[in-house]
């Protein structure tokens, strides 16, 4: 017998939702986060040979002009999104930039994944970057595994490490599994999970999958081939699991409890068996908030938001492309949705899957894929896609500019095209722009999250704009809209060390050099406001 259409219709919305894994990875510079990337590829198949992402993206990059800027720098700058299979599971990893100088596009794509990796480096432990990217996840409540690296080469003990996360992030820290061995003698992990050994060997180049072998423990031949390493490590199990937390899956849904995997990326010592817990641990996509309340991934209801936009990705077709995170129902090829900002309905012609850069037309996706939309200028960051038009997502948060700068042009008789420019790159989100007043400085001000920015900006314009400009870094550190009386402000002596600005709508904005200069001014003159991005735009829309 076969089952009515719609019930078949909102099983499959259901199997789909629920094999769904959408995560980002989280790390400091330099803690392998490439090189994990690269491995759980080569664990799931999708590339054969590790080595093999990189070569792709070279051959692409030799194309873009962009991205030189990346090969220079040696980083990735722009996100970009993987898909692959496991086991049953579709996971999607939606790529954050790496580099010490980031920009709100990493705090978005965090706003798109349902789950994310912790990468540690096993001798450095928790760094700055770590953490800000940590507070980020913890405000949304994102669960997070840790996996830490280089376990290949002398670093530091695990317990400390454990205490670590545990002291600095304060997060409730649960080893699956302990490492065998130190630095050039590290051979396995034991799994507490299944209370056993695994041993892993090199492959030449580390290209492929390391030969693993599974040992009972404890166990008398093991005692023999670990030799003096024996002992300690049967104490250390016998600590943990006697006196260890044990895991708590609420405690981990809410973001509060890490599970903490040891490994080498590199070496592919145990990125097999964190592949397979993180498609068991990580969760689907669960219920996002919208203004009208809760929707759940399985609603029939279709909805997304775009969270990021990027333009020229493909120097051939000079195109822009706005990505599109699924959160409910199931989207089609050619389907109409209504563009809440908008007001009206619009066809989903041309979606795109990612692959790194490569890109194909798809013609179904569902919650937790993100869709690639070539961009007729019809979306900005935020933007609510949905087939019911009274549903509308809260904003995505904006993150306040820490680094400012006067951008100059080298060549006035491109004018016409660094306004162009300027917009275009102001609407991708890339940084925004203040100018000054009353027009006494020609010179826009940048304002960016990261230092990066700025390279970005200066790069983009002349590879696609034909414009060279260059930035002069001004001394400030925060921004704060200024509301209240007109002749008020402008009669108030404002402190050498701020600027008055106004932006693209013309509001007031205002920079001072130090928290301390801040409080001050707000101190000094208590009819005017000081206010954080989000809240004048709040303040407008009401
Ligand atoms: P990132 O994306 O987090 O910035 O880190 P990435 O993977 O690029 O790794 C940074 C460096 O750390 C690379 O070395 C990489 O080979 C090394 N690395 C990554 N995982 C491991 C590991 O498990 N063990 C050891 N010993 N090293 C690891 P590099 O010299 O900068 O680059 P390369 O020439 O090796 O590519």
């Amino acid at each position: 017998m076969s089952l009515p259409v719609e019930k078949s219709a909102a099983d499959e919305l259901r199997r789909e939702v629920l094999r769904r894994r959408t995560f980002a990875i989280i790390s400091h510079p330099d803690a392998g986060k490439t090189t994990l990337t690269e491995k759980l590829l080569l664990y799931a198949g999708a590339v054969h040979l590790a080595g093999a992402v990189q070569a792709r993206s070279t051959q692409r990059q030799a194309k873009s002009d962009w991205m030189e800027l990346e090969q220079a720098r040696g980083i990735s700058i722009t996100s970009t999104m993987l898909q692959f299979d496991y086991q049953g599971a579709r996971v999607n990893l939606l790529d954050t930039p790496g580099h010490q100088d980031f920009s709100e596009d990493t705090y978005r794509t965090l706003m798109a994944v349902d789950s994310a990796v912790m990468v540690l480096d096993g001798a450095k432990g928790i760094e700055p970057q770590t953490k800000k990217l940590f507070a980020v996840c913890r405000k949304r409540g994102i669960p997070i595994l840790t996996f830490i690296n280089k376990m290949d080469q002398p670093g530091r003990h695990p317990f400390d490490l454990l205490d670590e996360i545990e002291r600095t992030l304060g997060m409730t820290a649960v080893p699956f599994n302990w490492p065998i061995g130190e630095g050039s003698g590290f051979q396995g992990v034991y799994d507490f999970q299944h209370r056993q050994v695994l041993f892993f060997q090199r492959t030449a180049h580390n290209q492929r999958r390391a030969p693993m072998t599974v040992e009972a423990f404890p166990n008398p031949k093991l005692a023999e081939t670990l030799g003096e390493a024996y002992g300690p490590l049967q104490e250390e199990i016998g600590l943990l699991t006697g006196a260890g937390t044990s895991f708590d899956r609420d405690r981990f849904l809410a973001g509060e409890l890490t599970p903490v995997f040891f490994g080498s990326a590199l070496t592919n010592f145990g990125v097999g068996p964190f592949l397979d817990a993180f498609t068991k641990l990580a969760p689907p996509p669960g219920p996002r908030q919208t203004a009208q309340g809760l929707i759940q991934p399985t609603d029939e209801a279709f909805s997304g938001f775009v969270f990021k936009i990027q333009a020229n990705m493909d120097p051939q077709h000079r195109d822009r492309m706005a990505f599109l995170r699924i959160c409910s129902g199931r989207f089609e090829k050619d389907m109409m949705v209504h563009h809440a900002r908008l007001g009206r309905k619009i066809r989903m012609t041309r979606p795109h899957r990612l692959f790194g850069r490569d890109r194909e037309t798809i013609d179904e996706a569902y919650p937790g894929d993100v869709v690639g939309l070539v961009n007729p200028g019809l979306f900005t960051i935020g933007d609510t896609l949905t087939s019911d038009p009274a549903l509308t997502f809260d904003p995505i948060p904006h993150f306040p500019p820490e680094c400012f700068g006067l951008l100059r042009t080298q060549d006035i008789s491109k004018h016409k095209q660094f306004q162009k420019g300027l917009k275009q790159l102001e609407e991708e989100g890339v940084m925004q722009i203040f100018y000054s007043p009353d027009h006494v400085r020609r010179e826009p001000v940048l304002a960016a999250v990261g230092e990066l920015q700025f390279d970005v900006v200066m790069s983009r314009l002349e590879n696609e704009y034909g414009v060279k400009t260059s930035v002069e870094r001004l001394p400030h550190a925060l921004a704060r809209w200024i509301v209240g009386n007109p002749a008020t402000i402008l009669a108030v002596y404002w402190p050498s060390d701020t600027i008055r600005l106004v932006d693209q709508q013309g509001r007031g904005v205002m920079l001072f050099t130090t928290e301390h200069l801040l409080a001050y001014c707000i101190k000094s003159n208590p009819s005017i406001k000081f206010l954080l991005r989000e809240e004048v735009e709040q303040a407008t829309a009401q």
